[in-house]
């Protein structure tokens, strides 16, 4: 098979890992880049060499830019974004803007894919009186008929993923979105195993929410998530969890005067996590610099050499039926011990995680053909 856009191989080079390990494991953590700890240790610069001024001369500029490069990157405006350090912090803070909205529409769906955290945080919000409804899906995705069917006028959020972190099948949030509005809905999705191994255009999938972070595709790791949320419908949200970063007159230092930030820094609330803020940014550039359509071209290349080689050896990948475009860069192929050998095959420095009943490999631009040959050679070895 040939693979497109070898060139971006020239990027290997930027992230050490690679020539250390077959790293197969980025839609748990992506690889750090050189230029991901340069940025860091600039951080560490300039608090070193400049103090508290360092804000005023540097990290208050970078904190908007950081907005700028993950609005380019979907196609949002710099005033639709706020920087949160978590999925759980953004989707807290969203929650506790919109507690009225629960008392006409008390449900909030989303899916038994959906990543755990969502879970906890709407099972927590029935104390607010909010009503979670969880769709059963096949294991691999959750069919739009089975969203058509339970959305309602008592609806207030469809609430999942871009990307099932398990199976790897992406959703049409496009389509789910228009279902969602007619109901009088909003969409609020969880992108984090999306956007940046995705091409991602809010406006054209016409989302209401969206919400990703470092961790993952984006090369930024931990403690940065970036939150969307559309123009037209920030001012509807008056979070609870809230602070000074919050407020439109932040630097007036007056406790009197709290006025909601009138763009998405209304999300925000204290001191953000600048080590993770320059990481993050730093990780957006490499991938405004590459483009996510190459990116995606490449990763889904990659994917389907490892899945039909794996497929040839009788070997079960989730999803047999899903269709290159509605997969992204994540497989899972069922075993029988998935810790066992997810162990080994650290043993032989091939890197890649699990979840119950599977081994989950991704890959990204940074891979190559040949790590997954090596992989399916120590399976072969392995699963003898
Ligand atoms: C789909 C998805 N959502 C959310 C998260 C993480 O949420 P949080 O930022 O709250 O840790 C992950 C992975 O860690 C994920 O895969």
């Amino acid at each position: 098979m040939t693979i497109p856009h070898d060139d971006l191989l020239r990027y290997r080079a930027e992230f050490p890992i690679l020539s250390k390990k077959v790293y197969l494991n980025s839609c748990s953590l992506g690889a750090l880049s050189t230029r991901t700890r340069a940025a860091v240790n600039g951080f560490m610069d300039d608090w070193e060499n400049w103090g508290a001024s360092a804000w005023y001369r540097d990290w208050i500029g970078v904190l908007a830019d950081t907005r700028r490069e993950f609005a380019m990157l979907i196609g949002a405006g710099e005033h639709e974004i706020a920087l949160l350090p978590s999925v759980s912090a953004a989707l807290g803070a969203l929650a506790s803007g919109m507690s009225s909205t629960f008392t006409e529409r008390p449900e909030v769906i989303t899916t038994d894919l959906d990543f755990p955290t969502v879970h906890y945080l709407w099972q927590a919000w029935h104390r607010e009186g909010v009503e979670l409804t969880v769709l059963p899906g096949n294991g691999v995705t959750v069919p739009l008929e089975q969203w058509e069917a339970s959305l309602s006028p008592r609806t207030a959020l469809a609430m999942t993923s871009h990307v099932f972190f398990t199976s790897g099948a992406i959703q049409d949030v496009q389509v789910l979105t228009e279902m969602a509005h007619a109901q009088g809905a909003l969409s609020v999705i969880d992108a984090y195993q999306g956007t940046g191994q995705l091409p991602t255009d809010v406006k054209a999938l016409g989302v209401d929410v969206l919400m990703t972070g470092g961790l993952k595709w984006l090369l930024g790791g931990p403690g940065i998530v970036y939150l969307y949320v559309r123009e037209g419908l920030i001012p509807r949200f008056e979070p609870l969890l809230t602070g000074w970063f919050a407020n439109q007159h932040q630097f007036a230092f007056d406790p009197n005067r709290f006025e909601y930030s009138s763009d998405a820094r209304r999300f925000e609330s204290g001191t953000p996590p600048l080590a993770s803020v320059f990481a993050g940014r730093a990780g957006l550039q490499i991938l405004n610099e590459i483009g996510p359509q190459r990116i995606r071209e490449r990763t889904s290349a990659l994917l389907y050499d490892f899945i039909d080689r794996a497929r040839a050896r009788g070997w079960d990948i989730r999803g047999a039926s899903m269709e290159p475009e509605q997969r992204a860069g994540i497989a899972l192929m069922n075993v029988a011990d998935p810790t066992g050998l997810t162990a080994a095959l650290k043993e032989r420095n091939i890197i890649l995680d699990y979840r119950p009943g599977a081994i989950r490999y991704s890959t990204y631009f940074y891979n190559t053909v040949e790590e997954n040959t090596m992989l399916l050679e120590a399976l072969d070895e392995l699963l003898r």
